[in-house]
């Protein structure tokens, strides 16, 4: 049997409780299932799975929280929860997203997610359980749809997650950062007059996700990512109404075409950093086709809340890493915390060898990343995944006037300044970007570490001396 959401949720919930929670009465779709998510995480510390059977005013069950937490990552990527560290997630990651697999093409008929398809007056996405996240937002969502097209050039497939506002029962936005692949693909569309075709899908197995949200070339075929990442590759099948292939496995599948010469507005919007956005400009998809599984099961996901950056958390990481390790090789790891919403904040574990070495880490850390603005530079001997240690290591190793880089807003992000850039600066985020060096020094006499004594440290068993 193939991998999917339904694979993964039992593998979740034979986790236990830490790992997967089902809801005890029906929902309404007004805000309740995301304030139920941040209680959890907020009152009980709890990040799991969040299954909702019944969401008021829909037959489809929900599903949320998906990628709540590192070892539910670890989980997509078949490790075992509690075994694997975050260190080793990440390492496993970073393997895994470079053995792309080709996809199996399969017809029609071996396709779960054609059991049921609704063309013309039958599309309405009022079938699915949508949620309205926070009350300050313009609409209801789609927030994790995984959205295919095609380069228009190349032919080349693309796939990634935009957040697709509710503007009718046969209508979407679709809100791309200026400087992800598919805004690139829309506006070649617009230079070459030709309409967009798109297919959403939404509820897979969540290591298909962490391939879309890879962070590559552009011409990389995210749909081959995530045969690497699930560890076989991904059943796809023909669109009914688009030239795109659409993963049979899935649980849901909206097909779509955008005019890419014509924008509107969406938003606002409760955004990753935690905070309301302005409007921003989308285009609207006008939907052809909705196939989907009979008893499908709908994947939300709640927008400014942990699993939100979580979920990007592992790409984004990868993207620093292999950007540093182009200047500097003994780079060991690299984590984006949730302190710092996995995007905005890096600490970077080199094992400094070259005086300077952590400087240029630092700087190819912040630029791999257009959000990111802080790169804290450290050695082999923090512990990255510890903020104990990695402030500690800023408190004693970093001078100041010496240590700390300040680059201007050239190195930033290259949003559009009449929309994304705006809101940015609003918030005061990517002004400028920041490199702290809290290595030691190489050129000059550095305390020694206190350290435990090796044989009694290994040798030691608490249990023999406490009761
Ligand atoms: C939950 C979630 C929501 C996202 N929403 C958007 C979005 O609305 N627009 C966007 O451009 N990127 C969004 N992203 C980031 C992109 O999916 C991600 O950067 C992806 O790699 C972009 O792919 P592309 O460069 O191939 O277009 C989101 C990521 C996550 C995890």
């Amino acid at each position: 049997m193939s991998k999917d959401l339904r694979e993964f949720l039992s593998l979740a919930k034979k986790a236990g409780p830490e790992f997967y929670v089902e809801v005890k009465k029906p929902l309404k779709p007004e805000l309740e299932k995301d304030v139920l998510q941040l209680k959890l995480y907020k009152e009980r510390g709890l990040s799991p799975v969040i299954y909702c059977p019944v969401i008021k005013g829909s037959k489809l069950p929900l599903v949320s929280n998906i990628f709540g937490s590192y070892e539910l990552l670890g989980l997509a990527l078949g490790l075992e929860p509690k075994k694997a560290t975050k260190s080793q997630i990440f390492h496993d990651y970073l393997k895994k997203k470079n053995e792309l697999k080709p996809v199996k093409k399969v017809p029609a008929s071996q396709a779960p997610v054609k059991e049921v398809i609704l063309k013309g007056k039958d599309v309405d996405l009022g079938v699915l359980p949508l949620i309205y996240h926070a009350e300050r937002n313009s609409k209801k969502y789609v927030p994790i749809g995984q959205m295919v097209c095609r380069n228009p050039d190349t032919g080349v497939l693309n796939v990634g997650v935009y957040r697709h506002e509710v503007k009718g029962k046969d209508k979407l936005g679709a809100m791309f950062v200026p400087d992800h692949h598919a805004a690139y693909h829309a506006r070649r569309y617009a230079e070459l007059g030709k309409p967009m075709e798109v297919a959403i899908f939404i509820g897979h197995h969540p290591a298909v996700a962490l391939g879309s949200l890879f962070k590559g070339a552009m011409d990389v075929n995210e749909l081959e990512v995530a045969g690497g990442l699930l560890g076989e590759s991904l059943r796809v099948t023909k669109a009914e109404t688009v030239d795109l292939p659409v993963p049979a496995d899935a649980e849901i599948v909206i097909e779509g075409v955008l005019d890419p010469k014509k924008m509107t507005t969406d938003g606002p919007f409760s955004e990753w950093e935690g905070y309301y956005g302005i409007e921003l400009k989308c285009y609207v998809i006008n939907i052809t086709c909705i196939t989907m599984r009979k008893d499908a099961i709908y994947h939300d996901l709640a927008p400014s809340q942990i699993e939100h950056t979580m979920a990007a958390a592992l790409n984004q990481a990868a993207a620093v890493y292999d950007a540093v390790k182009a200047v500097v090789p003994t780079v060991k790891d690299v984590y984006l915390p949730h302190s710092g919403r996995s995007n905005i904040v890096g600490y970077v574990q080199i094992a400094k060898r070259v005086p300077g070495e952590s400087n240029r880490a630092g700087i190819a850390a912040v630029n791999a990343l257009s959000c990111l603005k802080i790169a804290v530079v450290v050695d082999e001997d923090i512990d990255i995944y510890n903020e104990d240690e990695v402030i500690w290591a800023i408190a004693t190793r970093t001078t100041p006037d010496r240590d700390i880089t300040i680059l201007p807003r050239v190195l930033g992000d290259p949003l559009s300044p009449t929309s994304y850039d705006e809101l940015r600066q609003k918030r005061g985020v990517m002004i400028t970007k920041m490199v702290i060096d809290a290595t030691k020094p190489l050129e000059t006499p550095f305390p020694t570490v206190v350290t435990p004594p090796k044989d009694l440290w290994q040798s030691m068993k608490l249990d023999d001396y406490i009761k």
